[in-house]
């Protein structure tokens, strides 16, 4: 299972596209968000250790899919891409996670406070690459759109943030909560990105906001299935530590499903472990996984993503796309729902 074929045509001019956002910035914050994009080391030499990109190259396929010039959108994919990793910066303090991509968190090396300028310097810098990226081929409408378009999407993901660390010690969640928090925190991302291609492909509102929702369906299959190899992935494949969320005792959703659907002894094992604010120990991990993998936790949350695959390709269905573009979108749903990474 692997990524859309298609990607790879746009990576060239995406990577320069977002290199020139940080043309001419040399001071160290910049620096800090080189290593956290994976384009130098801790000790300023080159390296490869970026992400998926998988925001920004799910915006230039919405561009080309819905009949655009994709590189018309690449301002805004690059954009997507820095609000993700400005994201990610900070969620990585919210979560205390020393580790990301296989390497130290920016938080972790620098320290919290140089951590936060990190984050905010590149949310800052995302904002301009869009604003920036605006030349003659772009109406002033199709600009507007897009800002606030990134910048409502923003929002809901931090509400998403916010609501994600709220959660983190209420054993009462229902899963309704948890697709709602989990579709600010993600999904607006992902819908944004999609919403932005078609935009830039000259899209009528009704299409742009199909494209949003399909996104949103899609960001919901890639966060399920984020929480499930949170619990159950394999750590090097990954780069980032396995069963965190459990000894952290964040909501996810194997979790509010074992809170919501056990009685019992196991329901008061969760409660017991949940309601206290110390992370897991290790003889409490074990419990929280044996309860998961008696109630089948884990079919659960894939049975759930599926059917959010199966609307995703539902709003797929009614937009109507040529045949390869419609297929590599497939394709991306099938690689949402089974990654190993
Ligand atoms: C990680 O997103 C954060 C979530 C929304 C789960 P990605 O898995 O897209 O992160 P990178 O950029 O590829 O590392
Ligand atoms: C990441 O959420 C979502 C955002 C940063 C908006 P998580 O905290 O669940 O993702 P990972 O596991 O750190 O990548
Ligand atoms: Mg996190
Ligand atoms: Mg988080």
């Amino acid at each position: 299972m692997t990524l859309p074929a298609v990607f790879d045509t746009y990576k060239e001019s995406l990577d320069a596209t977002l290199r020139s956002a940080f043309e001419g910035r040399d001071l160290g914050i910049y620096q800090m968000q080189r290593y956290h994009l994976g384009w130098i080391d801790a000790e300023g030499r080159p390296s490869n250790g970026q992400g998926k990109g998988l925001r920004p190259m799910m915006c230039l396929l919405a561009c080309q899919a819905a009949g655009g010039d994709w590189r018309k959108a690449l301002s805004s994919a690059a954009a997507l891409e820095l609000v993700h990793n400005f994201s990610l910066i900070h969620d990585d303090i919210q979560d205390g996670d020393i580790q990301r991509r296989h390497r130290d968190t920016v938080w972790h090396k620098w320290g919290l406070a140089q951590g936060i300028n990190a984050g905010d310097s590149m949310r800052g810098l995302a904002a301009l690459t869009l604003v920036k990226g605006a030349n003659s081929s772009h109406s002033a409408s199709q600009v507007r759109l897009a800002v606030e378009g990134l910048e409502s999407a923003s929002l809901e993901m931090i509400e998403g943030q916010f609501l994600d660390i709220t959660y983190e010690r209420d054993t009462s969640v229902t899963t309704e909560q948890y697709l709602d928090m989990i579709g600010r925190k993600t999904g607006a991302l992902f819908g944004c990105s999609f919403y932005l291609g078609a935009l830039f492909a000259g899209c009528d509102g009704e299409t742009v906001d199909s494209w949003r929702r399909f996104g949103l369906d899609m960001g919901l299959v890639f966060q399920i299935r984020d929480d499930v190899l949170g619990v159950w992935g394999d750590e090097d494949r990954l780069g980032k530590p396995i069963a965190s969320d459990i000894r952290r005792k964040k909501m996810c959703l194997p979790v509010v499903y074992a809170l919501q659907s056990t009685q019992g002894a196991d329901q008061d094992a969760m409660q017991e472990i949940y309601g206290s604010g110390d992370p897991a120990n290790e003889e409490e991990v074990d419990a929280v996984l044996s309860v998961l993998r008696r109630i089948g936790a884990k079919d659960y949350c894939q049975g759930l993503a599926a059917e959010h695959k199966d609307s995703a390709m539902r709003r797929l269905d009614a937009l109507n796309l040529a045949g390869e573009m419609d297929a590599q979108l497939r394709g991306l749903a099938a690689f949402f729902l089974e990654r190993e990474h």
